[in-house]
């Protein structure tokens, strides 16, 4: 993920100014304002599990009213949204008094400020005798974004769950907790160590691969998709019945004691002096404690962990928004005491957000090499995870109307662990009132010519072969790296050349040459004398990237790999009926039927010839198998998974790598897998999957030593 330098404007506090700037004629007016929109928001996100924007924007608010209220202290109210907590429970649960209220936390939004909070922990230490000046240890942990839930065990005995609800009263969750697994019914203490009282707390979530999974099911069922993994756990967990919580793989970190009395922790918890002594009880007690949990030394070494996470949250299979830092000493703790709202001893160091809405202004269709028109979003640009996000895909018609946005829409956006953008949903209640359903154009915006969706297929295609959009596209994709590798032939340039009339199809790559180039804006003689050599090399490349450049439907690196693994040369694969395509491992009928269909078109037959007597190589590099010329066959019949980036390969360079060793390279991870390739960003559902299955995980260089030796380890 790429973050901005560490002393880069905080986005929050850059919302907040936005939000400031404009509204100061009237800060009383504001800062009601502020109240009701903080009261509203609060209720949709707690109450309702259904937030109208997004946290950023939610947490931009309450820094705004912090602000008013600090420079004008005439204006704040005890029951100001700066310092309240979450929402009133919902009426259909039965409401639970906390026997210890459940405090917020502050939140802080960059470096300047985490240091300024510790600053002040350190000098209030300082003067605290029993403490000392020495560095402040610090326990820092993992900010989980799932839902919080109070758990209290009396005799060791679980007897009440609730939720925080507005932090002093919750709603009572006990027998749908009660299905959670991560969560003992009994604490796993000896009879002599149990407290008589035991209050936990922590965040119930949902996984991310089950999220992701859940989401699979909701839409084969037809059911309404959820937006996150927190609304989802909220969701489950706030089921009336507890079946259905049941049937959703929640789980539960505890990062927290509330009331505490007897057993291994004392008399009121008196023989516990620190944070992290409560987390080893509780650990083991038998409840789960996040193990990347750290008690560190000093500030620094707590803003390290929050750096650390930043840059690698997405490596697990749980949703974090952040990092707690929790002064470790108890003693400390209560010396530096708390206000109406959150203690001064603990801080949430929040990661810039990756989730923002803006307005959909406008939903567009390209057309790619195959002519399949797609719909994407054009958005008024907002800044997410650190770039600029102004376009988004939507994928086809059906997503479109599952996602059910439509021009004018405010819509959520989302960076995951990748860097795809994504639009996650629209905000119901900002749609404008004259607002209609989008329809997807009947023609090609390039061409003009209708276009076609066949009977049970999600994509709509343009099917005119001229169509300047595809060309182009065609054009580019041959000359891309996965194909034919010619650089210096990009979309832009292959744009200018189809306008100037000089590529008409993939073999009038072969007529450019410097004379033809000379007159083309922005070639100089050493930039049209580079292409031409690379168009030159490009003659050999070899069966499998020709195929790939052919932009025939269905045939990308992994299955033009095996294609040149089972013929010889191009005349040979276009002399093969279906059924011998078909026996390709790794060809079924549909490929074969339109690799068959690619080379019975008069047409493509034109082209193969003009290719041919270009001097195109049309032979297989791999025919033969592990014979001459082909790397030695490390991998045979073996799966490797890759996942995230690498540096050294592309994804399907490395799928290449990997079936040219006479590999598999699919798409998941499952039990037969011998080894999960991870790169930057990988994700985080397959790492999971990988771990639970105890299958080798390998760097880059392990992949290629992999690729080398067949050894995994
Ligand atoms: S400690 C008094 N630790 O963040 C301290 N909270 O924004 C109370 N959260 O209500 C909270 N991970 O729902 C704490 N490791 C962690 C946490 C955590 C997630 C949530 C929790 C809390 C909210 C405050």
């Amino acid at each position: 993920m790429t973050t901005g330098p560490a002393d880069e404007a905080p986005l929050v506090e850059g919302l907040a100014a936005e939000h400031a700037a404009g509204s100061h004629a009237d800060p009383a007016a504001r800062a009601a304002e502020l109240r009701a929109l903080i009261r509203y928001h609060a209720d949709r996100y707690h109450r309702d599990d259904a937030p109208e924007i997004a946290d950023a924007e939610y947490d931009a608010l309450v820094v705004e009213l912090q602000h008013l209220e600090g420079s004008h202290p005439e204006l704040a109210t005890p029951d100001s949204g700066s310092r309240t907590v979450g929402a009133a429970p919902l009426a259909q649960f039965v409401p639970v008094r906390h026997a210890v209220p459940m405090m917020s936390l502050d939140n802080v939004f960059s470096p300047k400020e985490f240091h300024a909070w510790g600053d002040r922990v350190e000098r209030l230490a300082a003067a605290v005798p029993e403490v000392g000046d020495g560095a402040v240890r610090v326990v820092c942990e993992p900010k989980i974004d799932g839902l919080a839930v109070s758990l209290r065990y009396e005799r060791g005995r679980l007897v009440q769950a609730a939720t925080r609800g507005d932090g002093t009263t919750g709603e009572d969750v006990t027998a749908n907790v009660a299905t959670i697994r991560a969560i003992p019914a009994r604490l796993a203490l000896d009879p002599g160590d149990v407290p008589e009282v035991l209050e936990v707390r922590g965040e119930v979530y949902l996984p991310v691969s089950a999220f992701e999974a859940l989401n699979r099911r909701q839409a084969a069922a037809g059911l309404r998709r959820f937006a996150n993994p927190r609304n989802s756990a909220a969701g489950s967990l706030r089921q009336k019945d507890p079946a259905v919580t049941a049937s959703r793989p929640l789980s539960f970190w505890a990062y927290q004691i509330g009331e505490v009395d007897g057993g291994a922790a004392g008399p009121r918890g008196a023989r516990l002096g620190s944070h992290a002594e409560a987390l080893e009880l509780v650990r083991r007690a038998g409840l789960p404690v996040n193990p990347e949990t750290r008690t560190v030394d000093g500030l620094a070494a707590a803003y390290e962990f929050c750096r650390h996470w930043q840059d690698h949250r997405h490596d697990l299979d749980y949703e974090i928004d952040g990092v707690v830092a929790k002064v470790n000493d108890l003693a400390l703790q209560r010396a530096l005491g708390a206000t109406s709202r959150a203690p001064r001893w603990a801080i949430a160091y929040k990661f810039p957000p990756e989730e923002r809405t803006t307005l959909l202004e406008e939903i567009l269709v390209s057309i790619g090499r195959t002519g399949r028109a797609t719909p994407y979003a054009k958005l008024t640009p907002v800044a997410v995870a650190g770039s600029t996000v102004e376009y988004a895909t939507l994928h086809n018609e059906d997503q479109v109307a599952g996602k059910g946005v439509r021009p004018g829409d405010t819509v959520i956006v989302r960076k995951a662990g990748d860097v795809i953008p994504e639009v996650v949903g629209a905000v119901p209640a900002r749609r404008p009132a004259d607002s209609v359903p989008w329809r997807f154009p009947e023609r090609c915006p390039s061409c003009a010519s209708p276009l076609v969706r066949l009977d049970g297929e999600a994509d709509t295609y343009c099917v005119n072969l001229e169509c300047a959009a595809q060309r182009v596209q065609r054009l580019a994709h041959f000359c891309s790296r996965t194909a034919m590798d010619i650089e210096g032939l990009g979309e832009q340039r292959v744009t200018q050349l189809v306008a100037a009339g000089m590529l008409a199809d993939v073999a009038d790559v072969y007529a450019l040459d410097a004379r033809a180039l000379a007159p083309i804006e922005g070639f100089g003689e050493l930039s049209a004398a580079n292409l031409v050599a690379a168009i030159e090399s490009s003659r050999s490349a070899g069966l499998a990237r020709l195929l790939v450049g052919l932009s025939i439907r269905h045939v990308g690196s992994t299955v033009a790999e095996q294609l040149s693994v089972h013929f010889a040369d191009l005349d040979a694969l276009a002399a093969a009926d279906e059924t011998r395509l078909g026996a390709v491992d790794g060809v079924g009928s549909v490929i074969a039927q339109s690799v068959h269909a690619f080379f019975g078109a008069t047409r493509n037959h034109a082209v193969i010839e003009k290719l041919r007597a270009a001097g195109v190589s049309f032979a297989s590099a791999r025919h033969g198998g592990s014979g001459e010329g082909g790397p030695a066959q490390t991998l045979a019949g073996r799966s490797v998974v890759v996942t995230g980036t690498l540096e050294g390969f592309t994804r399907e360079e490395a799928e290449a790598a990997i079936i040219a060793r006479g590999g598999k390279s699919p798409g998941s991870v499952s039990a037969k897998t011998a080894a999960l390739v991870v790169g930057a960003d990988p994700g985080a559902a397959k790492t999971a999957r990988a771990d639970a299955l105890g299958i080798p995980v390998l760097d880059e260089a392990g992949f290629v030593r992999l690729l080398e030796t067949g050894e995994t380890g």
